[in-house]
């Protein structure tokens, strides 16, 4: 695979747009430079001129506002609109694999194979059941249009395009060396799942309730603004101890929702593998940063839940250090895609 030129991960939020540039990556990464900038109203995956004109003039004052070095860009597709699929091959010889990749996509790709670009990722074999094991991924034709679009009018330089959970595993492993885990990435419109083992991705969903449905919840049954209810969400949260635990009770219903789709998620995971999933859940992405969010999710889950953490390894001022810690766990994505090498 070819070598990636110096970059810029950026990674495409419903509700913000975040930036990281770093080199040096193979050795010791350092931050050069990183930025978020909050993402217009309804322009994400829009294919209307005007949407991706807005996004575009998101992107150009995150550039102008985080000073990063370089136009070119390695972005993330928004995990809600890609089909990934772990597959497995036994008795499928290499010179085969090609081929019975697609076949398999055809027969698993819920879109027409001529709409969508393939990728497989070959990530090892079981040599006790001679078998290949492939993550397949499918990306529409015409979402990788709007965002190669985006970033053209942006006058950006688009290098590579990944999924958001393969960023993110690159991200967790590189920083902690996390093997072996279920991340959910917590955002405003989504909540996303990856299973990985053995450092690789093996399982992905999208859970069609974000951070802002929690906003939402407060704000219908206080009668707040939103902008109030956000407040009260960031400030409270989960924590049964704060204002008699009304904020708690007004949240858990809609964080019991995501959790149901947690369960779903990871007994489809044993049920295809026949493996028992990871013990160890990491969690990112801005909502992830809901007080009290860890503690009830490793107490419903029994498990131990942790907050991700994607920094560690990389070199940076005390200045830059200081803003991160802000939300340590925020620009996981957008780290991961800057530390792509090929
Ligand atoms: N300190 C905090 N505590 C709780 N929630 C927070 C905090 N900061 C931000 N959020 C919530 O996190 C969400 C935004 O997260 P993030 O920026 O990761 O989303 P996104 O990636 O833009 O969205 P999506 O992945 O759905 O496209 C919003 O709903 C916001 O209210
Ligand atoms: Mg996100």
């Amino acid at each position: 695979m070819a070598i990636l030129p110096d970059h810029i991960g950026l990674d495409f939020g419903n509700h913000s747009v975040k930036g990281v540039q770093l080199r040096n990556i193979d050795r010791s990464p350092q931050l050069v430079a990183f930025a978020s900038q909050p993402t217009p109203l309804g322009v994400i995956n829009s294919e209307e001129e005007q949407h991706k004109e807005s996004l575009a003039d998101a992107l150009k004052t995150l550039m102008n506002e985080g000073h990063f070095r370089t136009k070119n860009v390695v972005a993330a597709l928004p995990e809600s609109s890609i089909f990934t699929r772990f597959l497995e091959f036994p008795g499928v010889k290499e010179d085969e694999l090609e081929d019975a990749v697609h076949w398999q996509a055809k027969q698993v790709v819920p879109i027409p194979l001529e709409d969508v670009k393939i990728s497989s990722i070959i990530l090892g074999r079981d040599e006790s059941k001679n078998s290949y094991h492939v993550l397949l991924v499918a990306a529409p034709n015409k979402l990788i249009d709007i965002y190669v679009s985006v970033l053209e009018k942006a006058k950006l330089v688009p290098v590579a395009l990944e999924t958001e959970a393969i960023a993110t595993g690159r991200a967790l492993y590189r920083s902690s060396g996390t093997k072996d885990a279920v991340i959910m990435d917590f955002g405003s419109q989504s909540t996303d799942m990856g299973i990985l083992v053995g450092g690789n991705l093996v399982f992905s969903q999208s859970i069609s309730v974000g951070s802002d449905a929690l906003t939402r919840a407060i704000s219908s049954e206080f009668s707040f603004e939103y902008s109030q209810a956000e407040e009260y969400k960031r400030n409270y949260g989960l924590d049964t101890t704060q204002l008699e635990g009304k904020i708690f009770n007004c949240l858990k219903p809609v964080t019991d929702s995501i959790i149901a789709e947690i369960r779903r998620g990871v007994e489809y995971y044993k049920n295809r593998t026949m493996l028992a999933p990871p013990s160890e859940y990491i969690l990112v992405g801005d909502g992830a940063l809901l007080p009290g969010l860890t503690d009830y999710l490793a107490k419903e889950l029994s498990a131990k839940v942790m907050l991700g953490d994607p920094w560690p390894n990389i070199l940076m001022s005390k200045q830059q250090e200081s803003i991160i810690s802000r939300g340590r766990a925020a620009y996981t994505v957008a780290v991961g895609l800057a530390l792509k090498s090929e």
